[in-house]
């Protein structure tokens, strides 16, 4: 693809970001990298100069506003949480994350995340290494099995589905709950999460973190999850309440949690460290070569199509969707 303008815009990469993307970009744009989206740190050559940021961390609306030729945020992550995409849109930038390349990956880190928690293969495997199963036989009969689980899907987006597909072909019953109910869709539809918790015992949680899903899950759900209940997260922490689960987990409220995500990440409340019900993994759902390579691709490749002659992006979020570029 190539650029049109005759001097290549000027591209901001604050913090780390994958290699991939940096290679790609660094081909056609002039790159300027800083250590963090803080407005401090740039300078007045750098606000004239600026008009795409390629991210995976926080861009909030103080860093928007200091660049005042700034037309696209290509955010690394199907989750664009970091990213204040209300704020780019009525300033008239556009915001792209990236959907479908992870999808399948993450849903099968859901999967392996379930089956660690109700199975504790991570503990059985403990019990190998640490040499009981020869000095004490072996590790005991879990009480946790999927078999007669009802699973609930929270956010029944891309990924969401993949995951119902998977525990379909698991022999396992699923219902969701989401904003709204998604048409031409077989799966029980339950209109508040707390329904929905009443009506299963495990609870998958893909959804994002917004204004309206912080702590959503809390002690009411796991109340409603029951004793059998297991809870496992692959979308976001802040839409737990790590106290309320660390309380659930802690009294018997639930069985087991399976987590990828956490609200303060890589901070992980040490509450949940010393639990033996708790399976942790440190965000690493879409966390493989292949498919980090894809996502590198997609939002390097937005960065592109937007400065083509198109001047078009390829996967704009929903806050963003009627940006157009001023030609
Ligand atoms: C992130 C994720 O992309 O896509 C998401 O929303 O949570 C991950 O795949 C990853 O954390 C990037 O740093």
């Amino acid at each position: 693809m190539t650029v049109s303008n005759f001097e290549a815009p000027a591209i901001l990469i604050p913090g780390l970001m994958h290699p991939h993307v940096t290679e790609r970009l660094k081909s056609a744009f002039p790159l300027i990298h800083l250590a963090s989206g803080d407005p401090a740190l740039l300078t007045e050559e750098m606000k004239a100069e600026v008009r795409g940021i390629a991210s995976m961390g926080r861009v909030d609306a103080a860093f928007i506003d200091a660049l005042p030729n700034l037309e696209i945020i290509a955010n690394f992550g199907v989750g664009y949480d970091a990213v204040d995409a209300r704020h780019a849109g009525l300033r008239g930038i556009m915001v792209t994350n990236t959907p479908d390349v992870l999808t399948e990956e993450v849903a099968d880190t859901a999967v392996g995340l379930l089956i660690n928690a109700v199975r504790e293969l991570p503990r059985a495997e403990a019990w190998l290494r640490d040499g009981r199963w020869v000095g004490e036989g072996g590790y005991r009969l879990t009480p946790g099995t999927l078999r007669g689980r009802r699973v609930g899907i929270l956010g029944m987006g891309r990924i969401g589905l993949a995951i119902a597909r998977r525990l379909e072909a698991f022999g396992l019953p699923v219902a969701y709950h989401n904003r709204r109910r998604v048409e031409g869709l077989a799966y029980d539809y339950y209109p508040t999460l707390k329904e929905l918790a009443v009506a299963v015992d495990t609870l998958v949680s893909v959804a994002p973190a917004t204004p309206q899903t912080e702590k959503i899950v809390n002690a009411g759900i796991f109340a409603a999850l029951g004793a059998n209940g297991v809870f496992v997260n692959v979308g976001r922490g802040a839409t737990v309440d790590e106290a309320a689960l660390v309380d659930a987990l802690s009294n018997g409220t639930i069985l087991a949690a399976g987590l990828d995500v956490f609200a303060d990440e890589p901070n992980v409340p040490q509450a949940l460290i010393n639990l033996p019900n708790a399976s942790l993994l440190p965000h690493v759902a879409s966390a493989t070569v292949h498919t980090r390579q894809a996502m590198a691709d997609l939002a390097a490749d937005n960065i592109f199509a937007w400065f083509s002659d198109q001047r078009r992006a390829l996967t704009p979020v929903p806050e963003t969707a009627e940006v157009t570029a001023k030609i």
